[in-house]
């Protein structure tokens, strides 16, 4: 039986289940009646004051026997929480709407003493409804150890966590899935925004009337953080240009940019301002017609032939899974700086290590992209912390200083120690984690 069936027979809302030295703490409650209008939260009852009129907390052994049908699925939770080295799940069921919350914890060391409310940072994310509960849970939990990375790239003072939600689509004017959903946000001590599954919207609407832990909202202070990802990126291109040619001089150099959307548009037009000569490639013809208008001079590259293609500087802002073994050894450029998430083709760490050696054996400068674009998380930290005073020009000296000057002690450490970039960042985020 499923972890949420197992909570619901034994007349339970809540689970967590959190990893210690050498067990697991498993406690199971009800936290609140079956008839709270969460519509209400948090105008008239707060997290501290949820009413339930026969509570119901059980721990350990007694939790473990009220979920002894689903004995399986927790075994599986708990190798899958020791495997990824994460610290716990919250589940939070609401039976009568249709939804299970899960907020997958992997790491709140960086978030200890911070100051905040939030102990970390992650998105938000809705599966459907019939989506196998193993499923999401992988996937969660594997987002929430990706978020304990950005964050510690990004250097913002918060762990990594990632909320599931499985639910069916529900309307912005849902007042009672609304509430529930900021309840448990707020519950999970972490500030988020909203991931697939959900519109970017929903994040404007929670902080208008239940709960300020959420940003990104396209009418929220700091706008779309496309922008910004690609001011951290040109930064990190300036320091691998110095790193690589001795200067960070990039007039005439060529710049082939990979993908000309939120991210790709902007990155490109700070190449041209610099002096760049530029290469484009979109599968989008519409995309590639507007970057004309905005860019005027540009050579269009077919998509089939980036790889080949001979440029100083390539940045790949499109999709990731680019660069396996294959296009590697095809590469035809000098530096390889975009913001697209996951370029090398690996599915592990040891996967990319060796796929980062082969890069670097073609002596191409690539700094790994997760140390680069960081912006978003960098906006939504901002957001966060100054809410609607939050601006985007006082994340320009953050950015500075972990896509510029964090990259260039990458790569002047990576110089040093005949090692990649990707294996020293690995070291270095990882000891921030710990
Ligand atoms: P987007 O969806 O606005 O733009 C992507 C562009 O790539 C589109 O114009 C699309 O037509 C094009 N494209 C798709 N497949 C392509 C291919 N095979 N060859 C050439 N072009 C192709 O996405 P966005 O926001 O610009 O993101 C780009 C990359 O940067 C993604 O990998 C994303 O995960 C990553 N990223 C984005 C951030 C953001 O704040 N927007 C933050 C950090 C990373």
């Amino acid at each position: 039986m499923e972890l949420h069936r197992a909570l619901i027979q034994g007349g339970f809302t809540s689970m967590r289940l959190m990893r210690q030295r050498a067990a697991f703490d498993l406690q199971v409650a009800k936290r609140w009646d079956t008839d709270l209008d969460f519509a209400n939260y948090p105008q008239r009852f707060r997290l501290d004051q949820m009413v339930c009129a026969v509570p119901h907390v059980l721990g350990n052994q007694d939790a473990r026997a009220a979920m002894s049908g689903a004995r399986d699925a927790l075994a599986r939770a708990e190798e899958l929480l020791v495997a990824g080295e994460h610290e716990m799940i919250v589940m939070n069921v609401h039976a009568a709407l249709g939804m299970r919350v899960v907020n997958h914890v992997h790491s709140s060391a960086m978030g200890l003493l911070n100051g905040f409310h939030a102990l970390r940072a992650g998105g938000v994310r809705r599966h459907e409804p019939e989506e196998a509960a193993e499923e999401v849970l992988i996937d969660g939990l594997n987002l929430g150890r990706g978020m304990s990375y950005k964050n510690a790239a990004a250097q913002i003072p918060f762990g990594g966590c990632k909320m599931t939600v499985q639910c069916a689509e529900f309307p912005l004017d849902d007042d009672a899935r609304l509430g529930f959903l900021a309840s448990c946000i707020d519950a999970g001590h972490f500030f988020t925004g909203p991931d697939m599954g959900f519109q970017p919207e929903l994040a404007d609407v929670l902080r208008a009337r239940f709960t300020r832990n959420i940003v990104g909202g396209p009418n929220g202070s700091m706008g779309p953080t496309g922008a910004p990802t690609a001011l951290g990126t040109f930064l990190a291109l300036e320091r691998c240009a110095r790193a690589h040619w001795g200067s960070s001089d990039l007039e005439g150099k060529r710049a082939l940019v990979q993908g000309l959307g939120a991210v790709g548009l902007p990155l490109a037009q700070m190449m041209k301002r610099r002096g760049m000569r530029l290469l484009v490639a979109d599968t989008d013809e519409a995309r590639v017609r507007t970057a004309r208008e905005v860019l005027g001079d540009v050579e269009v590259v077919p998509v089939q032939q980036v790889i080949g293609t001979a440029c100083e500087v390539l940045a790949p802002c499109a999709v990731g899974g680019v660069f396996g073994e294959e296009e590697i050894a095809r590469l035809n450029c000098e530096i390889l700086c975009g913001a697209a998430n996951n370029q090398l083709r690996a599915v592990s760490k040891a996967g990319e290590l060796a796929l980062a050696e082969s890069v670097a054996a073609r002596s191409i400068t690539y700094p790994p992209e997760w140390m680069h674009n960081i912006a978003g998380v960098v906006a939504g930290y901002e957001e966060y912390r100054n809410q609607d005073d939050a601006s985007a020009e006082r994340i320009r000296p953050h950015l500075e200083r972990v896509c510029g000057d964090g990259i260039t002690s990458l790569l002047a450490e990576a110089k040093r120690e005949g090692r990649t970039p990707t294996a020293l960042a690995y070291g270095a985020v990882e000891s921030r984690i710990a």
